[in-house]
């Protein structure tokens, strides 16, 4: 597949690497320019692009950037975009980062408006896993303890799509529902960052509280707060720990 990814940090650039090793045709575009991938590229056979370009003649785009530079992504991005093309999102919201949005305060999807700002569908993936997990967690399909992902959507085929990558990332993927109902996989519930196998991630998506998302969300805030964020790949696996705690996700399979 050709995959377009904008963003190369934590998450966009754990999906370069896995995406490449796949065999995917990828190209990455950031926010301060193509120099700054050189080295990425180098690594991976990814191609720097502009963000310009980077959705054109792709497949998949892949948006991995902090949920408000959704914002500042250029006005044009999907015009020589192909009518076809799955749109994945695995933006999260949190305030202290992005600042207020209103329409997510009163309700509405992270990824609905993702969506709405886009104007095109959006996929929401990946979301729910942390880098580090996406990392070091994968595993072959099978596997008892292989780790599960959920996926929403409208598209069916697209979403079909995601989560044949999302098998190559080396996890399995649960279609959970509609954009509408992506709450569901967002920070503050059961499903996120607890790193579940997909009987654990059926039983605990159930069990999401959307008037609990945002208290829960700043609950887990507070453990990333008292760890340094050059350092995540030291503490991630405690933050899913705790995570599975205050999110009460269910183990009992
Ligand atoms: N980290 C995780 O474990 C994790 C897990 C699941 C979901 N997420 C979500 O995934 C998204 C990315 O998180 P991350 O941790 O990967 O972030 P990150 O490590 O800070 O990387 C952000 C990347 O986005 C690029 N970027 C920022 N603003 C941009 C813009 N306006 N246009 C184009 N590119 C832009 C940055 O480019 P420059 O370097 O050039 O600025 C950088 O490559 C967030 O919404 C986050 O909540 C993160």
């Amino acid at each position: 597949m050709k995959i377009g990814i904008i963003g190369a940090g934590q998450i966009g650039g754990t999906l370069i690497r896995q995406y490449s090793r796949a065999g995917h045709l990828v190209k990455m575009a950031n926010s301060s320019g193509i120099e700054k991938l050189r080295s990425l590229a180098l690594e991976t056979g990814a191609s720097g692009s502009t963000l310009t370009d980077v959705a054109i003649d792709v497949d998949v785009v892949v948006i991995a950037i902090p949920l408000i530079g959704i914002l500042e992504l250029p006005k044009q991005l999907f015009k020589k975009a192909s009518a076809s093309i799955t749109i994945i999102d695995t933006c999260n919201y949190y305030p202290i980062r992005d600042g207020r949005i209103e329409d997510i305060e009163n309700g509405m999807p992270e990824s609905v408006w993702v969506s709405n700002q886009l104007q095109r569908p959006v996929i929401k993936a990946y979301n729910s896993i942390l880098a580090g997990s996406l990392i070091c967690s994968s595993l072959s399909k099978g596997d008892p303890l292989r780790l599960a992902l959920p996926i929403s959507g409208d598209n069916k085929q697209a979403k079909d799509l995601v989560s044949t990558l999302i098998d190559d990332s080396g996890f399995d993927s649960f279609d959970y529902g509609t954009l509408q109902d992506s709450w569901r996989q967002q920070p503050g519930s059961p499903v996120y960052c607890t790193d579940l196998t997909l009987t654990q991630l059926k039983k605990s998506i159930a069990k999401a509280r959307k008037d609990l998302l945002p208290e829960r969300r700043e609950l887990g805030l507070t453990f990333i707060m008292k760890h340094d964020p050059a350092l995540w790949m030291d503490w991630w696996k405690d933050f899913a720990e705790y995570n599975r705690v205050i999110y009460e996700s269910d183990l009992s399979i």
